[in-house]
């Protein structure tokens, strides 16, 4: 979400003629976009402005501006704790950030705009993107939340939840499509209740309608609340072509009684069960999740469920996080806290124990020829070939199950395909690393410039 509330901030600054730069200190104007979802990132957030801070007194005219959810979460207290700070905004002021910065540039003043009112709209003004050519980007399709998880800060940061309407979001995808992109991924706190609040479409209804956009190839989400993850969800994966086979449907612990204690209103076997549906309609569907270990109260029989659950569904991949305490979310007054060696413990576990089913998840796809859909270079690396100076070019694309695929260009002897940004193609999977693969593309290219698959590789 950050990602693209960057592009949005970008793309707002462009129009006073600002332009980006990827060397920060010939910069006049630093934008810090912040997220505060677990203390280690409110900490990195405050380590680069101590670094600002340095630079500034280097170059005294550079505007630093702080936004996001920690400027949302400590407002006015950030100009306190770093003086360089010219401007703080929050989560809603993106709209405004032209005119806070034109008044910064012409009364040098310090200003702060984290009013966070209850029904804000998400800003539709989104022609005006800048995408470097990519082939998949992200779409807002709402923000906020009203779940109110104990452990969680985004309901106290980003407010209630809001929905855009599906008339502009299909503005948006279709104004990218035209500038090249085929990937979407469309982006909620809680995607399973767009549009409730507002009698808007359902979710199910807006991956129909943006399933019919004319070049556009694949379609992601995230993230999904297994409360409200159902069976018309589980059918849109059947019926809507090009959504892609992958959830990523967090289950934050596999303890009954932390689950309560969390607030996510389903229990372990709700949520197995409707793994199980999902499993059973969607065939080698990839399943992520996110869990947080030491939560407030957590047991040794708890984590060990969690570990149970794991071994019952065998993610493709997970996130997994140590508990920390977050300003103004419930969790911060239980008793109990693990200690925070325990918790580096049980991560430590947990994660070990995930590395076998990725890698397992991935190995099961060796031999297998995937649809890839290529995003670009990976990396140039050298060829180690005195008489051969030009780097070997490494491509890089995604199955429809979000694993990354790395493989040779049309530049390399081994690569008969013609291979460039956005487009898919059939790739033979070779060997199964621990968080990528190797394939090779199978299709050749023609005499007349068209492809012919060479179904002979299918596995
Ligand atoms: N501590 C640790 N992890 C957290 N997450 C959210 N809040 C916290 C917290 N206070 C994790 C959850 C969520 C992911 C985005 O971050 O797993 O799904
Ligand atoms: Fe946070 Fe829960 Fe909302 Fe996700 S659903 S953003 S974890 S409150």
């Amino acid at each position: 979400m950050n990602v693209y509330d960057s592009e949005q901030i970008a793309a707002r600054l462009a129009a006073l003629g600002y332009q980006q730069t990827g060397i920060l200190e010939i910069a006049d104007l630093v934008i810090v976009n912040t997220c505060t979802i677990r203390a280690k990132a409110e900490q990195k957030a405050f380590s680069f402005l101590g670094r600002l801070a340095g630079l500034k007194m280097k170059k005294p005219g550079l505007i630093i501006g702080v936004g996001g959810c920690v400027a949302q979460q400590e407002g006015a207290k950030i100009l306190r704790r770093v003086p360089q700070v010219d401007l703080v905004f929050g989560t809603q002021a993106i709209d405004r950030l032209p005119l806070l910065i034109q008044k910064i540039g012409e009364k040098r003043c310090r200003i702060v705009d984290v009013a966070l009112t209850e029904k804000s709209s998400p800003s539709n003004a989104l022609t005006d993107r800048r995408l470097d050519g990519s082939v998949s980007t992200f779409v807002t399709i709402m923000r906020g939340c009203d779940n109110f998880c104990t452990y969680c800060v985004v309901p106290h940061v980003r407010g209630r939840e809001t929905s855009r309407h599906p008339d502009r979001i299909m503005e948006e995808i279709r104004s990218l499509v035209l500038s090249g992109v085929k990937e979407v991924t469309l982006l909620g706190q809680n995607v399973n209740s767009y549009g409730k609040k507002e009698g808007l479409c359902s979710f199910p209804e807006l991956l129909a309608r943006v399933n019919s956009i004319e070049g556009l190839l694949r379609i992601r989400f995230t993230t999904s609340h297994p409360k409200d993850f159902g069976s018309d969800l589980i059918n849109a994966f059947k019926t809507n072509e090009k959504v892609c086979n992958h959830i990523h449907l967090p289950v934050q612990s596999g303890s009954d009684r932390i689950l309560k204690r969390m607030n996510r209103k389903y229990t372990r076997e709700l949520y197995l069960d409707k793994i199980t549906k999902l499993k059973d309609t969607c065939p080698g569907i990839a399943i992520t999740s996110d869990i947080i270990v030491g939560f407030p109260g957590e047991t040794e029989a708890d984590f060990n469920e969690t570990m149970d659950l794991m071994k019952t569904v065998q993610f493709d991949g997970l996130f997994a996080f140590v508990y920390s305490d977050r300003p103004n979310a419930p969790a911060v007054q239980f008793k109990n806290k693990i200690s925070e060696e325990e918790k580096r413990k049980r991560l430590q576990t947990l994660l070990k124990l995930q590395e076998n089913f990725t890698r397992m998840k991935n190995q099961a796809l060796v031999g297998s020829v995937q649809p890839i859909l290529i995003e670009g270079i990976s990396k140039k690396q050298s060829s180690g070939n005195f008489n051969c100076p030009d780097p070997i070019v490494q491509w890089t694309g995604r199955t429809s199950t979000n694993k990354i695929v790395n493989f040779y260009g049309n530049d390399h002897p081994q690569c008969s395909a013609d291979i460039f940004p956005g487009k898919t193609v059939r790739t033979h999977i070779e060997k199964a690393y621990a968080h990528s693969l190797w394939g090779k593309p199978v299709e050749v290219k023609s005499a007349t410039g068209g492809l012919k698959g060479e179904e002979s590789y299918a596995a």
